[in-house]
């Protein structure tokens, strides 16, 4: 848990630069921006089920055309470049590798191949998420994330996508947000697959992580000489007042489901103890086997932070039902709590701004869990983006954020943080899950009618952050 100790980082405008080196990015992830979804042999993925359920998604919003990436890759290749980026971080798509977890795809293959090739053209660094929630349909008929047999699943796909792909992207992740994969897929029920069952949601925590594990090992023994890590969403998990017992007990059940039942097995090769007493009534101890902490805990050469804003807790009225996107923490289990009102700018997604929770975030993992490097693989805000009458998005609001935000990774790394690169979340807007294409998170705007891309004040703010290495005075 986390009291915040932070500067103000948005109450500077210094300039600052980076260690030389730092490796600047954004991020995307295939079903947010690919559309094409019944293209070259894709098959259904949770997601595109869960779209079709009533209600389950604004607007009935679908995967089609999402920012019509995939017949759009070179346009969005020639974009990256003009922006200056260094690395794009993107997922590749299960389903349209190995359709239905079944056998190999190369069509689906093929697209990548030809991502990374554009890539490699332009000097950009291709870095692969492999899973980033689009689990196949079929699988997800056998259990899902539920059934431990997905894990080898996983680390069949692995396999497929690294032994095409391995000798020319070097940086590897093998899971994309294990937290909301399992509790917003599987305890919420407000992610695919849309189920609301607390085993279930346990269940898929391990499952996910014996995923990884098996992944890290077969990529490995392919490719030795891959960086290749995990990325989680961690959160600074403050309690509202940290002289009340109530709040703080409230506040350490929550930290557990955000933070210490992924970061305790990962990095210190055991669950803690209260993952037991918490979820061991929905047979959580059941279900790791001799061995899995071992394999969970391989050594890994990164760690990737996706950072959005952290969370006031208080053990005081509230209530488990959680709402979009874990507010509150889906808690499986344990007693009610509540979110405080704060005093703080919020964005489109109603996320409150406040710059410091990334540097407490960014000095807690690095003592509490010492030794692996971090990168921010995901940092930014939706806002409510137009097309001015000049043609220009005006983000005034995310420039800000970012500004905010990257002078925060900064405070950390002068304070002896490892912590090597940032990617922007996003290149482009896309679909936001569950919200559909309301919520624009892209520093390019993406008109869906005509699918026209606008760089936007802040994606031309980032490109010069990109180029100084820094934000210049
Ligand atoms: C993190 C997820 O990885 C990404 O898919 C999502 O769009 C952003 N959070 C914003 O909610």
């Amino acid at each position: 848990m986390t009291e915040h100790t932070a500067q103000d980082p948005a109450a500077s405008s210094a300039a600052i630069t980076f260690p030389e080196g730092f490796l600047w990015g954004a991020s995307t992830a295939s079903f947010q921006i690919e559309g094409s979804t019944t293209a070259d042999g894709r098959t259904d993925s949770i997601w595109d089920v869960l779209c079709r359920k009533p209600g389950a998604v604004a607007n009935a919003d679908t995967g089609d055309p999402a920012a019509d990436h995939y017949r759009r890759v070179s346009e969005d290749v020639a974009l990256m470049a003009d922006l200056g980026l260094a690395t794009y971080r993107f997922s590749v798509a299960w389903p349209r590798v190995r359709p239905d977890g079944g056998s190999v795809n190369q069509r689906g293959l093929d697209f990548y191949r030809g991502l990374v090739d554009e890539l490699l053209e332009r000097d950009i660094v291709p870095w692969i998420t492999l899973y980033h929630w689009d689990l196949p349909q079929a699988l997800e008929e056998r259990g899902g994330w539920t059934n431990r047999d997905t894990a080898y699943r996983f680390a069949e796909y692995a396999d497929t996508v690294v032994t095409a792909l391995g000798d020319r992207v070097p940086y590897w992740t093998t899971l994309n947000e294990p937290f909301c994969a399992a509790f917003l897929g599987y305890a919420s029920g407000e992610h695919a697959p849309g189920r609301t069952e607390p085993d279930a949601a346990v269940a898929a925590v391990h499952h996910l992580l014996v995923a990884h594990g098996l992944g890290t090992a077969l990529i490995r023994a392919r490719r030795p000489d891959v960086k290749l890590g995990i990325t989680l969403n961690p959160a600074p998990i403050v309690p509202a007042d940290p002289d009340d017992p109530v709040d703080v007990a409230a506040a350490r059940r929550v930290d557990l489901v955000r933070n210490r039942v992924f970061l305790d097995p990962l990095f210190r090769g055991e669950y803690p103890e209260d993952a037991h007493t918490q979820f061991d009534q929905f047979g959580f101890s059941e279900l790791v086997r001799d061995g899995d902490l071992k394999l969970i805990s391989q050594p890994i050469d990164l760690l990737g932070v996706n950072f959005y804003h952290d969370e006031v807790v208080s053990g005081h009225g509230g209530t488990e039902a959680p709402s979009l996107d874990g507010r509150p923490t889906p808690l499986v289990g344990a007693a009610p709590f509540s979110n405080p009102e704060r005093d703080l700018p919020r964005t489109a997604m109603g996320w409150p701004v406040d710059p410091r929770g990334l540097t407490d975030l960014l000095l807690r993992l690095h003592r509490e869990y010492p030794g692996v490097p971090l990168y921010v693989t995901e940092n930014g805000a939706a806002y409510l983006d137009t097309v001015a009458e000049d043609g220009q998005v005006h983000d005034e609001d995310r420039t800000r954020y970012l500004d905010g935000h990257l002078r925060a990774v900064h405070d950390a790394i002068e304070q002896g943080v490892d912590l090597r690169g940032y990617c922007c979340w996003s290149l482009l807007d896309n679909f936001e899950w569950a919200w559909g294409y309301d919520q624009r998170f892209g520093v390019v705007h993406v008109d869906y009618k005509t699918q026209e891309r606008t760089v936007k004040d802040s994606g031309r703010f980032f490109a010069r952050v990109i180029k100084a290495n820094g934000i210049p005075g």
